[in-house]
């Protein structure tokens, strides 16, 4: 069976339209007429095809201003001219002028058909390498995003790893000096309310220092990742009670919708709980009061599927590319790290899952986690890196 294929006649003799279009009908070709130029660009505004069979000579604009015409406004389309005997040259500067091709009057039909054909193949052609350079340019993209990503996280998790030792001197000499400064003779030491508000300055940075470090090792120091038999209605609880309070001070509503699961799932739970607490904390945060987060959890084909649903402010289009980048967020300064979902992914990545993200501003949020049933253990090569020494 022959494709069809939808072509516009253009010819001022209506006898050749009426025979010419009859017999192309009846081999698989969809056929449009016009009796000149004007109406067949009339036509082709409204009704799309893919070749024009177009005469030449012909009262108004000619074939080939017909031609430069639809080569200027449709390029997609292929032409074949239509010539007289003894004007065989306005073939040739048709094709200069973008034809596909010229047939000499009177034509013959299989000769016609052909062409058309042809011209069809051609237009396929070159769909099909359009398809596939976009195909090609989508690849080149998301692989540049994953390259870049992999190496934003390394250098970041390798920064934390760094930190964390002289945080940890901070934070204990600051300790030290508070219980100095709490000390009867140290009493009468001048300026004594401004130590101890540059030591509580020096408290909360390190408390958010700790917090991005915490999250950026939280994601590499699993280098013995677990593969246990995770109770994932006990983590979903747990990772709600978490939050609970901000969520009842909120008069936010959690709604459960946990299914019994058909196959137990072997995972790392203490890197899910950590993917819970984020994805469930997003959401309260987003969410203000009278809302409502609604947490699923059931079987999927080769495992599980985890859904966490917010009514909150949802996510702008042009954020949903950057909310799993490291370090973005919306939040106010010192308030979010911007670190929960990069390593959220991070997590599911290693674990073998997947994470998709749906929002409509103003309406909530939809994130999509879904889990294999057993996941291979599969040595973290940032931690082992960073472990060596
Ligand atoms: N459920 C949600 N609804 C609306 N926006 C969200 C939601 N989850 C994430 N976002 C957006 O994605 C950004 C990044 O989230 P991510 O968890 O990585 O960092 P954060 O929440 O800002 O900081 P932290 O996790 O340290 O509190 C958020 O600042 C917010 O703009
Ligand atoms: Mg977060």
């Amino acid at each position: 069976m022959e494709e069809m294929i939808r072509i516009l006649l253009v010819d001022d003799e209506d006898s050749f339209r009426g025979t010419v279009s009859k017999r192309l009908s009846r081999r698989s070709i969809d056929v449009l007429t016009a009796a000149d130029g004007r109406e067949a660009l009339e036509l082709l505004d409204r009704d799309p095809v893919e070749v024009v069979v177009t005469d030449v000579k012909m009262p108004g604009m000619d074939g080939i201003e017909l031609l430069r015409q639809i080569k200027e406004n449709y390029p997609d389309i292929e032409v074949i001219l239509l010539t007289g005997h003894v004007a065989a040259s306005d073939g040739v500067e048709g094709i200069k002028g973008g034809a596909f091709d010229y047939l000499t009057k009177p034509v013959e039909l299989e000769h016609l058909v052909s062409k058309i054909r042809q011209a069809g193949e051609k237009i396929r052609w070159r769909r099909d390498q359009r398809k596939e350079a976009e195909f090609r340019k989508r690849m080149e993209q998301q692989m540049m995003i994953t390259e870049r990503l992999a190496a934003l996280g390394t250098m970041a998790t390798g920064v934390a790893h760094e930190i964390n030792n002289p945080l940890a001197i901070i934070r204990e000499s600051a300790g030290w000096m508070r219980l100095i400064l709490g000390k009867e003779e140290m009493a009468a030491v001048p300026r004594r309310s401004d130590l101890e508000l540059a030591l509580n300055k020096i408290e909360i940075g390190v408390e958010r220092a700790k917090r991005i470090t915490h999250q950026l090792l939280g994601f590499v120091q699993k280098d013995d990742a677990l593969s246990a038999e995770v109770d994932l209605p006990m983590l979903i609880e747990e990772s709600l009670g978490m939050v609970k309070r901000e969520a009842v001070h909120k008069g936010i509503e959690i709604v459960r919708d946990i299914q019994p699961l058909e196959k137990p799932v072997y995972s790392d739970p203490y890197q899910i709980r950590q993917v819970l607490l984020n994805l469930i904390t997003n959401a309260v945060h987003a969410t203000g009061g009278g809302g409502r987060i609604t947490v699923v959890l059931k079987s999927v084909q080769g495992g599980v599927l985890i859904q966490i649903r917010d009514t909150g402010e949802g996510i702008p289009p042009e954020h949903m590319r950057k909310i799993f980048e490291p370090f973005f967020t919306t939040k106010c300064p010192g308030k979010g790290t911007g670190l929960g979902l990069f390593v959220t992914r991070g997590i599911i990545d290693r674990l073998g899952g997947t994470i998709e993200a749906e929002s409509r501003p103003g309406e909530g949020s939809v994130f999509t986690v879904t889990l294999p049933r057993r996941h291979e253990i599969r040595k973290n090569d940032i931690a082992s890196e960073l472990n060596t020494c």
